[in-house]
């Protein structure tokens, strides 16, 4: 749990540079489960969600080591299924054990994931690829039991489920024959995942289309790898950026993994320049906007809050449409005892911006609500606690008040018992 003190600021100006991606990250690990040599990835950020995977991995069996402050090591002798539930039920990525557990030992059984509960977040697409794969599946109340031995298979995805394509990709990589993925999700995070499993031997097309072929090999080797800069990571601060008058340059950044984002906030009056050095943004943002979450390369759901933060400071209406998850604008609600004026209608937000907000006692409601609460105290006259009893926000941020606080806003921790 964590409790956050957070001063209004009118101003952030100043250099940060952006961590790997949490959801890069978290896919490569569990890729290490494919093979037994071991796998190095280098720059991984702080994260209560990597540490709690670090710790599902060695319960699998893998050997995970620290090599130095941001470079893991993973060597997967002999992995098996995890025997704690508890775990898993912490985040949703765990799932992402099932596919390599499954073409590695012919034998998956993995609790039902947790994570946060911006929806309904079933697994129905996992277990298809794996059906079409050749896995016999049995579902009981709370976990799910697959074996087999895996073949290639013929998958069509009815929503571009990140995690499904992933799950299928790992599972597919060393399956006995060709898999295809169609409708697969075209995410920065799976191409990153395609060149990995291809660093690790695998034989990957079409990553970053909506079909992927996978030609599957029998044993994958090591390799030693970066990820991908965290683009909502960047986003959230751009957002924070825009709600002041600002002028920051977020650097180690890949523009092309955010155009969307980036096109909103130039719709919001925000200049942005892009140089070799990274990524400016100066001035702050004033015309309202219209958002509609979609699968990359639309406006990504994980974006949806932080923005909302944002068109807290626009003048006049902004909508926001929420197509990927059903249950995400619990920080509305928060936003609102700052002052905030936002009518929802089922997936539609109306937010009322440009009022006077004031600081008060508010609520992580999850991860990416949690950062967009950082960012309205920011925004908030006096002063904001922001309560935060489940550690969402350091689950996907490797310390954003510090971030924030290096930009030259004020936001203190003032408990942390993460
Ligand atoms: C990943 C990201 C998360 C992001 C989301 C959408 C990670 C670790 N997490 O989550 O930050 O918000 O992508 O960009 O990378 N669905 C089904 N059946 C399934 C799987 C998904 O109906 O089997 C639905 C979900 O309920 C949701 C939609 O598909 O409505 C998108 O989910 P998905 O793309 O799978 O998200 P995650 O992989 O969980």
């Amino acid at each position: 749990m964590a409790m956050y003190r957070i001063r209004h600021c009118e101003r952030l100006s100043g250099e940060v540079t952006i961590h790997a991606a949490k959801n890069a990250v978290l896919p490569l690990m569990c890729a290490g489960l494919l093979t037994r040599d071991p796998v190095v990835i280098e720059r991984v950020p702080n994260l209560t969600d990597v540490h709690t995977l670090t710790d599902i991995l060695a319960d699998c069996g893998a050997v995970i080591r620290q090599e130095d402050q941001a470079t893991l090591s993973l060597c997967s002798e002999e992995p098996h299924s995890p025997s704690s539930g508890d775990l898993l039920s912490r985040m949703r990525a765990s799932v992402l054990v099932m596919g390599p557990l499954l073409a590695r030992t012919g034998y998956a059984r993995v609790s039902l994931p947790g994570g946060c509960a911006i929806g309904q977040r079933p697994i129905d697409l996992h277990i298809k690829g794996m059906q079409a794969m050749g896995a016999e599946v049995q579902l009981t109340p709370g976990s799910v039991t697959l074996q087999g031995t895996l073949h290639g298979g013929n998958v069509y995805l009815d929503f571009p489920s990140v995690g499904a394509t992933e799950n299928i990709l790992l599972a597919a990589s060393i399956a006995r024959g060709t898999t295809r993925i169609e409708n697969a999700a075209k995410e920065p995070e799976i191409i990153d995942l395609c060149a990995f499993l291809n660093a690790m031997g695998a034989r990957i097309s079409g990553g970053g289309t909506g079909t992927i072929v996978i030609d599957g090999q029998r044993e994958l080797h090591g390799c030693t790898y970066r990820p991908i800069p965290d683009r909502i990571e960047a986003g959230t601060l751009l957002c924070a950026s825009a709600m002041t008058e600002g002028s920051v340059l977020l650097r180690g950044i890949r523009p092309d993994h955010m155009r969307a984002v980036l096109f909103k906030l130039a719709e919001t009056g925000v200049t942005l320049r892009e140089s070799p050095a990274g990524l400016r943004l100066t001035g702050r943002g004033s015309q309202p906007i219209q958002v509609r979450t979609l699968a990359y390369p639309g406006f990504p759901t994980d974006m949806q809050a932080p923005m909302m933060a944002l068109a807290l400071k626009l003048r006049g209406t902004s909508v926001f449409l929420e197509t990927v998850f059903e249950n995400r604008f619990m920080h509305a609600r928060e936003m609102a005892r700052l002052g905030a004026n936002i009518r929802i209608e089922d997936r539609i937000a109306l937010v009322n911006g440009g009022r006077v907000l004031a600081g008060t006692s508010v609520i992580s409601t999850d991860l990416r609500g949690g950062a967009a609460m950082m960012l309205s105290g920011l925004a908030a006259e006096g002063e904001t606690i922001l309560d935060d009893p489940a550690g969402h926000i350091a689950r996907g941020y490797e310390d954003l008040p510090g971030m924030l606080g290096a930009l030259g806003a004020d936001v203190t921790v003032e408990m942390n018992n993460g």
